[in-house]
């Protein structure tokens, strides 16, 4: 077995690559963000992870998934929307629950935001937005906050699956910023935090520089990428 591997597309999108070699994409939005890697393309994917409906989280996961064959896991409402857009293997699952998707135990999380998609024009409703925990082969967990405020239950969250590393939004306006980011750390107890959901547009202010100023202090590492920097 490898090491994990984590790449940042810029915003919410991420491929993680486990030690046994599965490639899980989270929340793929590549065509119009930007601050994706020009030309960036996940062509490889085992498992696609959507955490809500929002277009920044959501415009390229039919497109992946007719190019992979991967199955697209998301909240059961929002799994069946993507049924009708043509995604053949969806997962709809609820908060609370595990599943296995090739191999991996994927649990998925409450968040404390809104979920909606776009239906040509039509905001429709797409069930609750979510985060989710990946356990990778050597037990090590992942925990993908999605867009989220802060909210205590991530106590449970680390009582449950003791989360190594958290994947959290600091930008602000529609998420938990820096401040909160660094409360959600402890109440996680993670090791390390990489931060997310920032700087894509000019009203996601919080930084990462804020964060580590808050947490590094605590020992928690802060894992600052770069778009198409991927850390092992
Ligand atoms: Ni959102
Ligand atoms: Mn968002």
């Amino acid at each position: 077995m490898s090491s994990l591997a984590i790449t940042w597309y810029g915003h919410a999108t991420f491929v993680l690559t486990s030690p046994g070699g599965k490639r899980i994409v989270l929340d793929p939005w590549l065509s119009g963000n930007p601050k994706a890697p020009a030309g960036a393309k996940i062509d490889k994917a085992d498992i696609i992870l959507v955490t809500h409906g929002h277009s920044d989280h959501t415009t390229d996961v039919v497109t992946i998934a007719r190019a992979t064959g991967a199955p697209v896991v998301a909240v059961y409402e929002l799994a069946g929307w993507f049924g009708s857009k043509g995604v053949k293997d969806t997962r709809g699952m609820g908060i609370g629950g595990t599943t296995d998707v090739a191999g991996l135990q994927i649990s998925m999380t409450p968040a404390v935001h809104t979920s909606s998609v776009d239906d040509d024009g039509k905001t429709m409703y797409a069930g609750l937005a979510t985060g989710f925990v990946i356990r990778m082969e050597d037990q090590r967990a992942v925990y993908f906050a999605g867009d989220t405020a802060l909210f205590g239950d991530m106590r449970l969250i680390r009582d449950l699956y003791a989360p190594d590393i958290a994947i959290l939004p600091i930008g602000d306006h529609f998420t938990m910023g820096p401040d909160a980011a660094a409360r959600a750390c402890e109440l996680l107890g993670v090791r390390q935090v990489v931060p997310m959901h920032y700087g894509t547009f000019p009203v996601l202010t919080g930084t990462p520089e804020r964060l580590k100023k808050l947490v590094e202090p605590l020992g928690i590492d802060v894992l600052v990428l770069k778009p198409g920097e991927t850390a092992n």
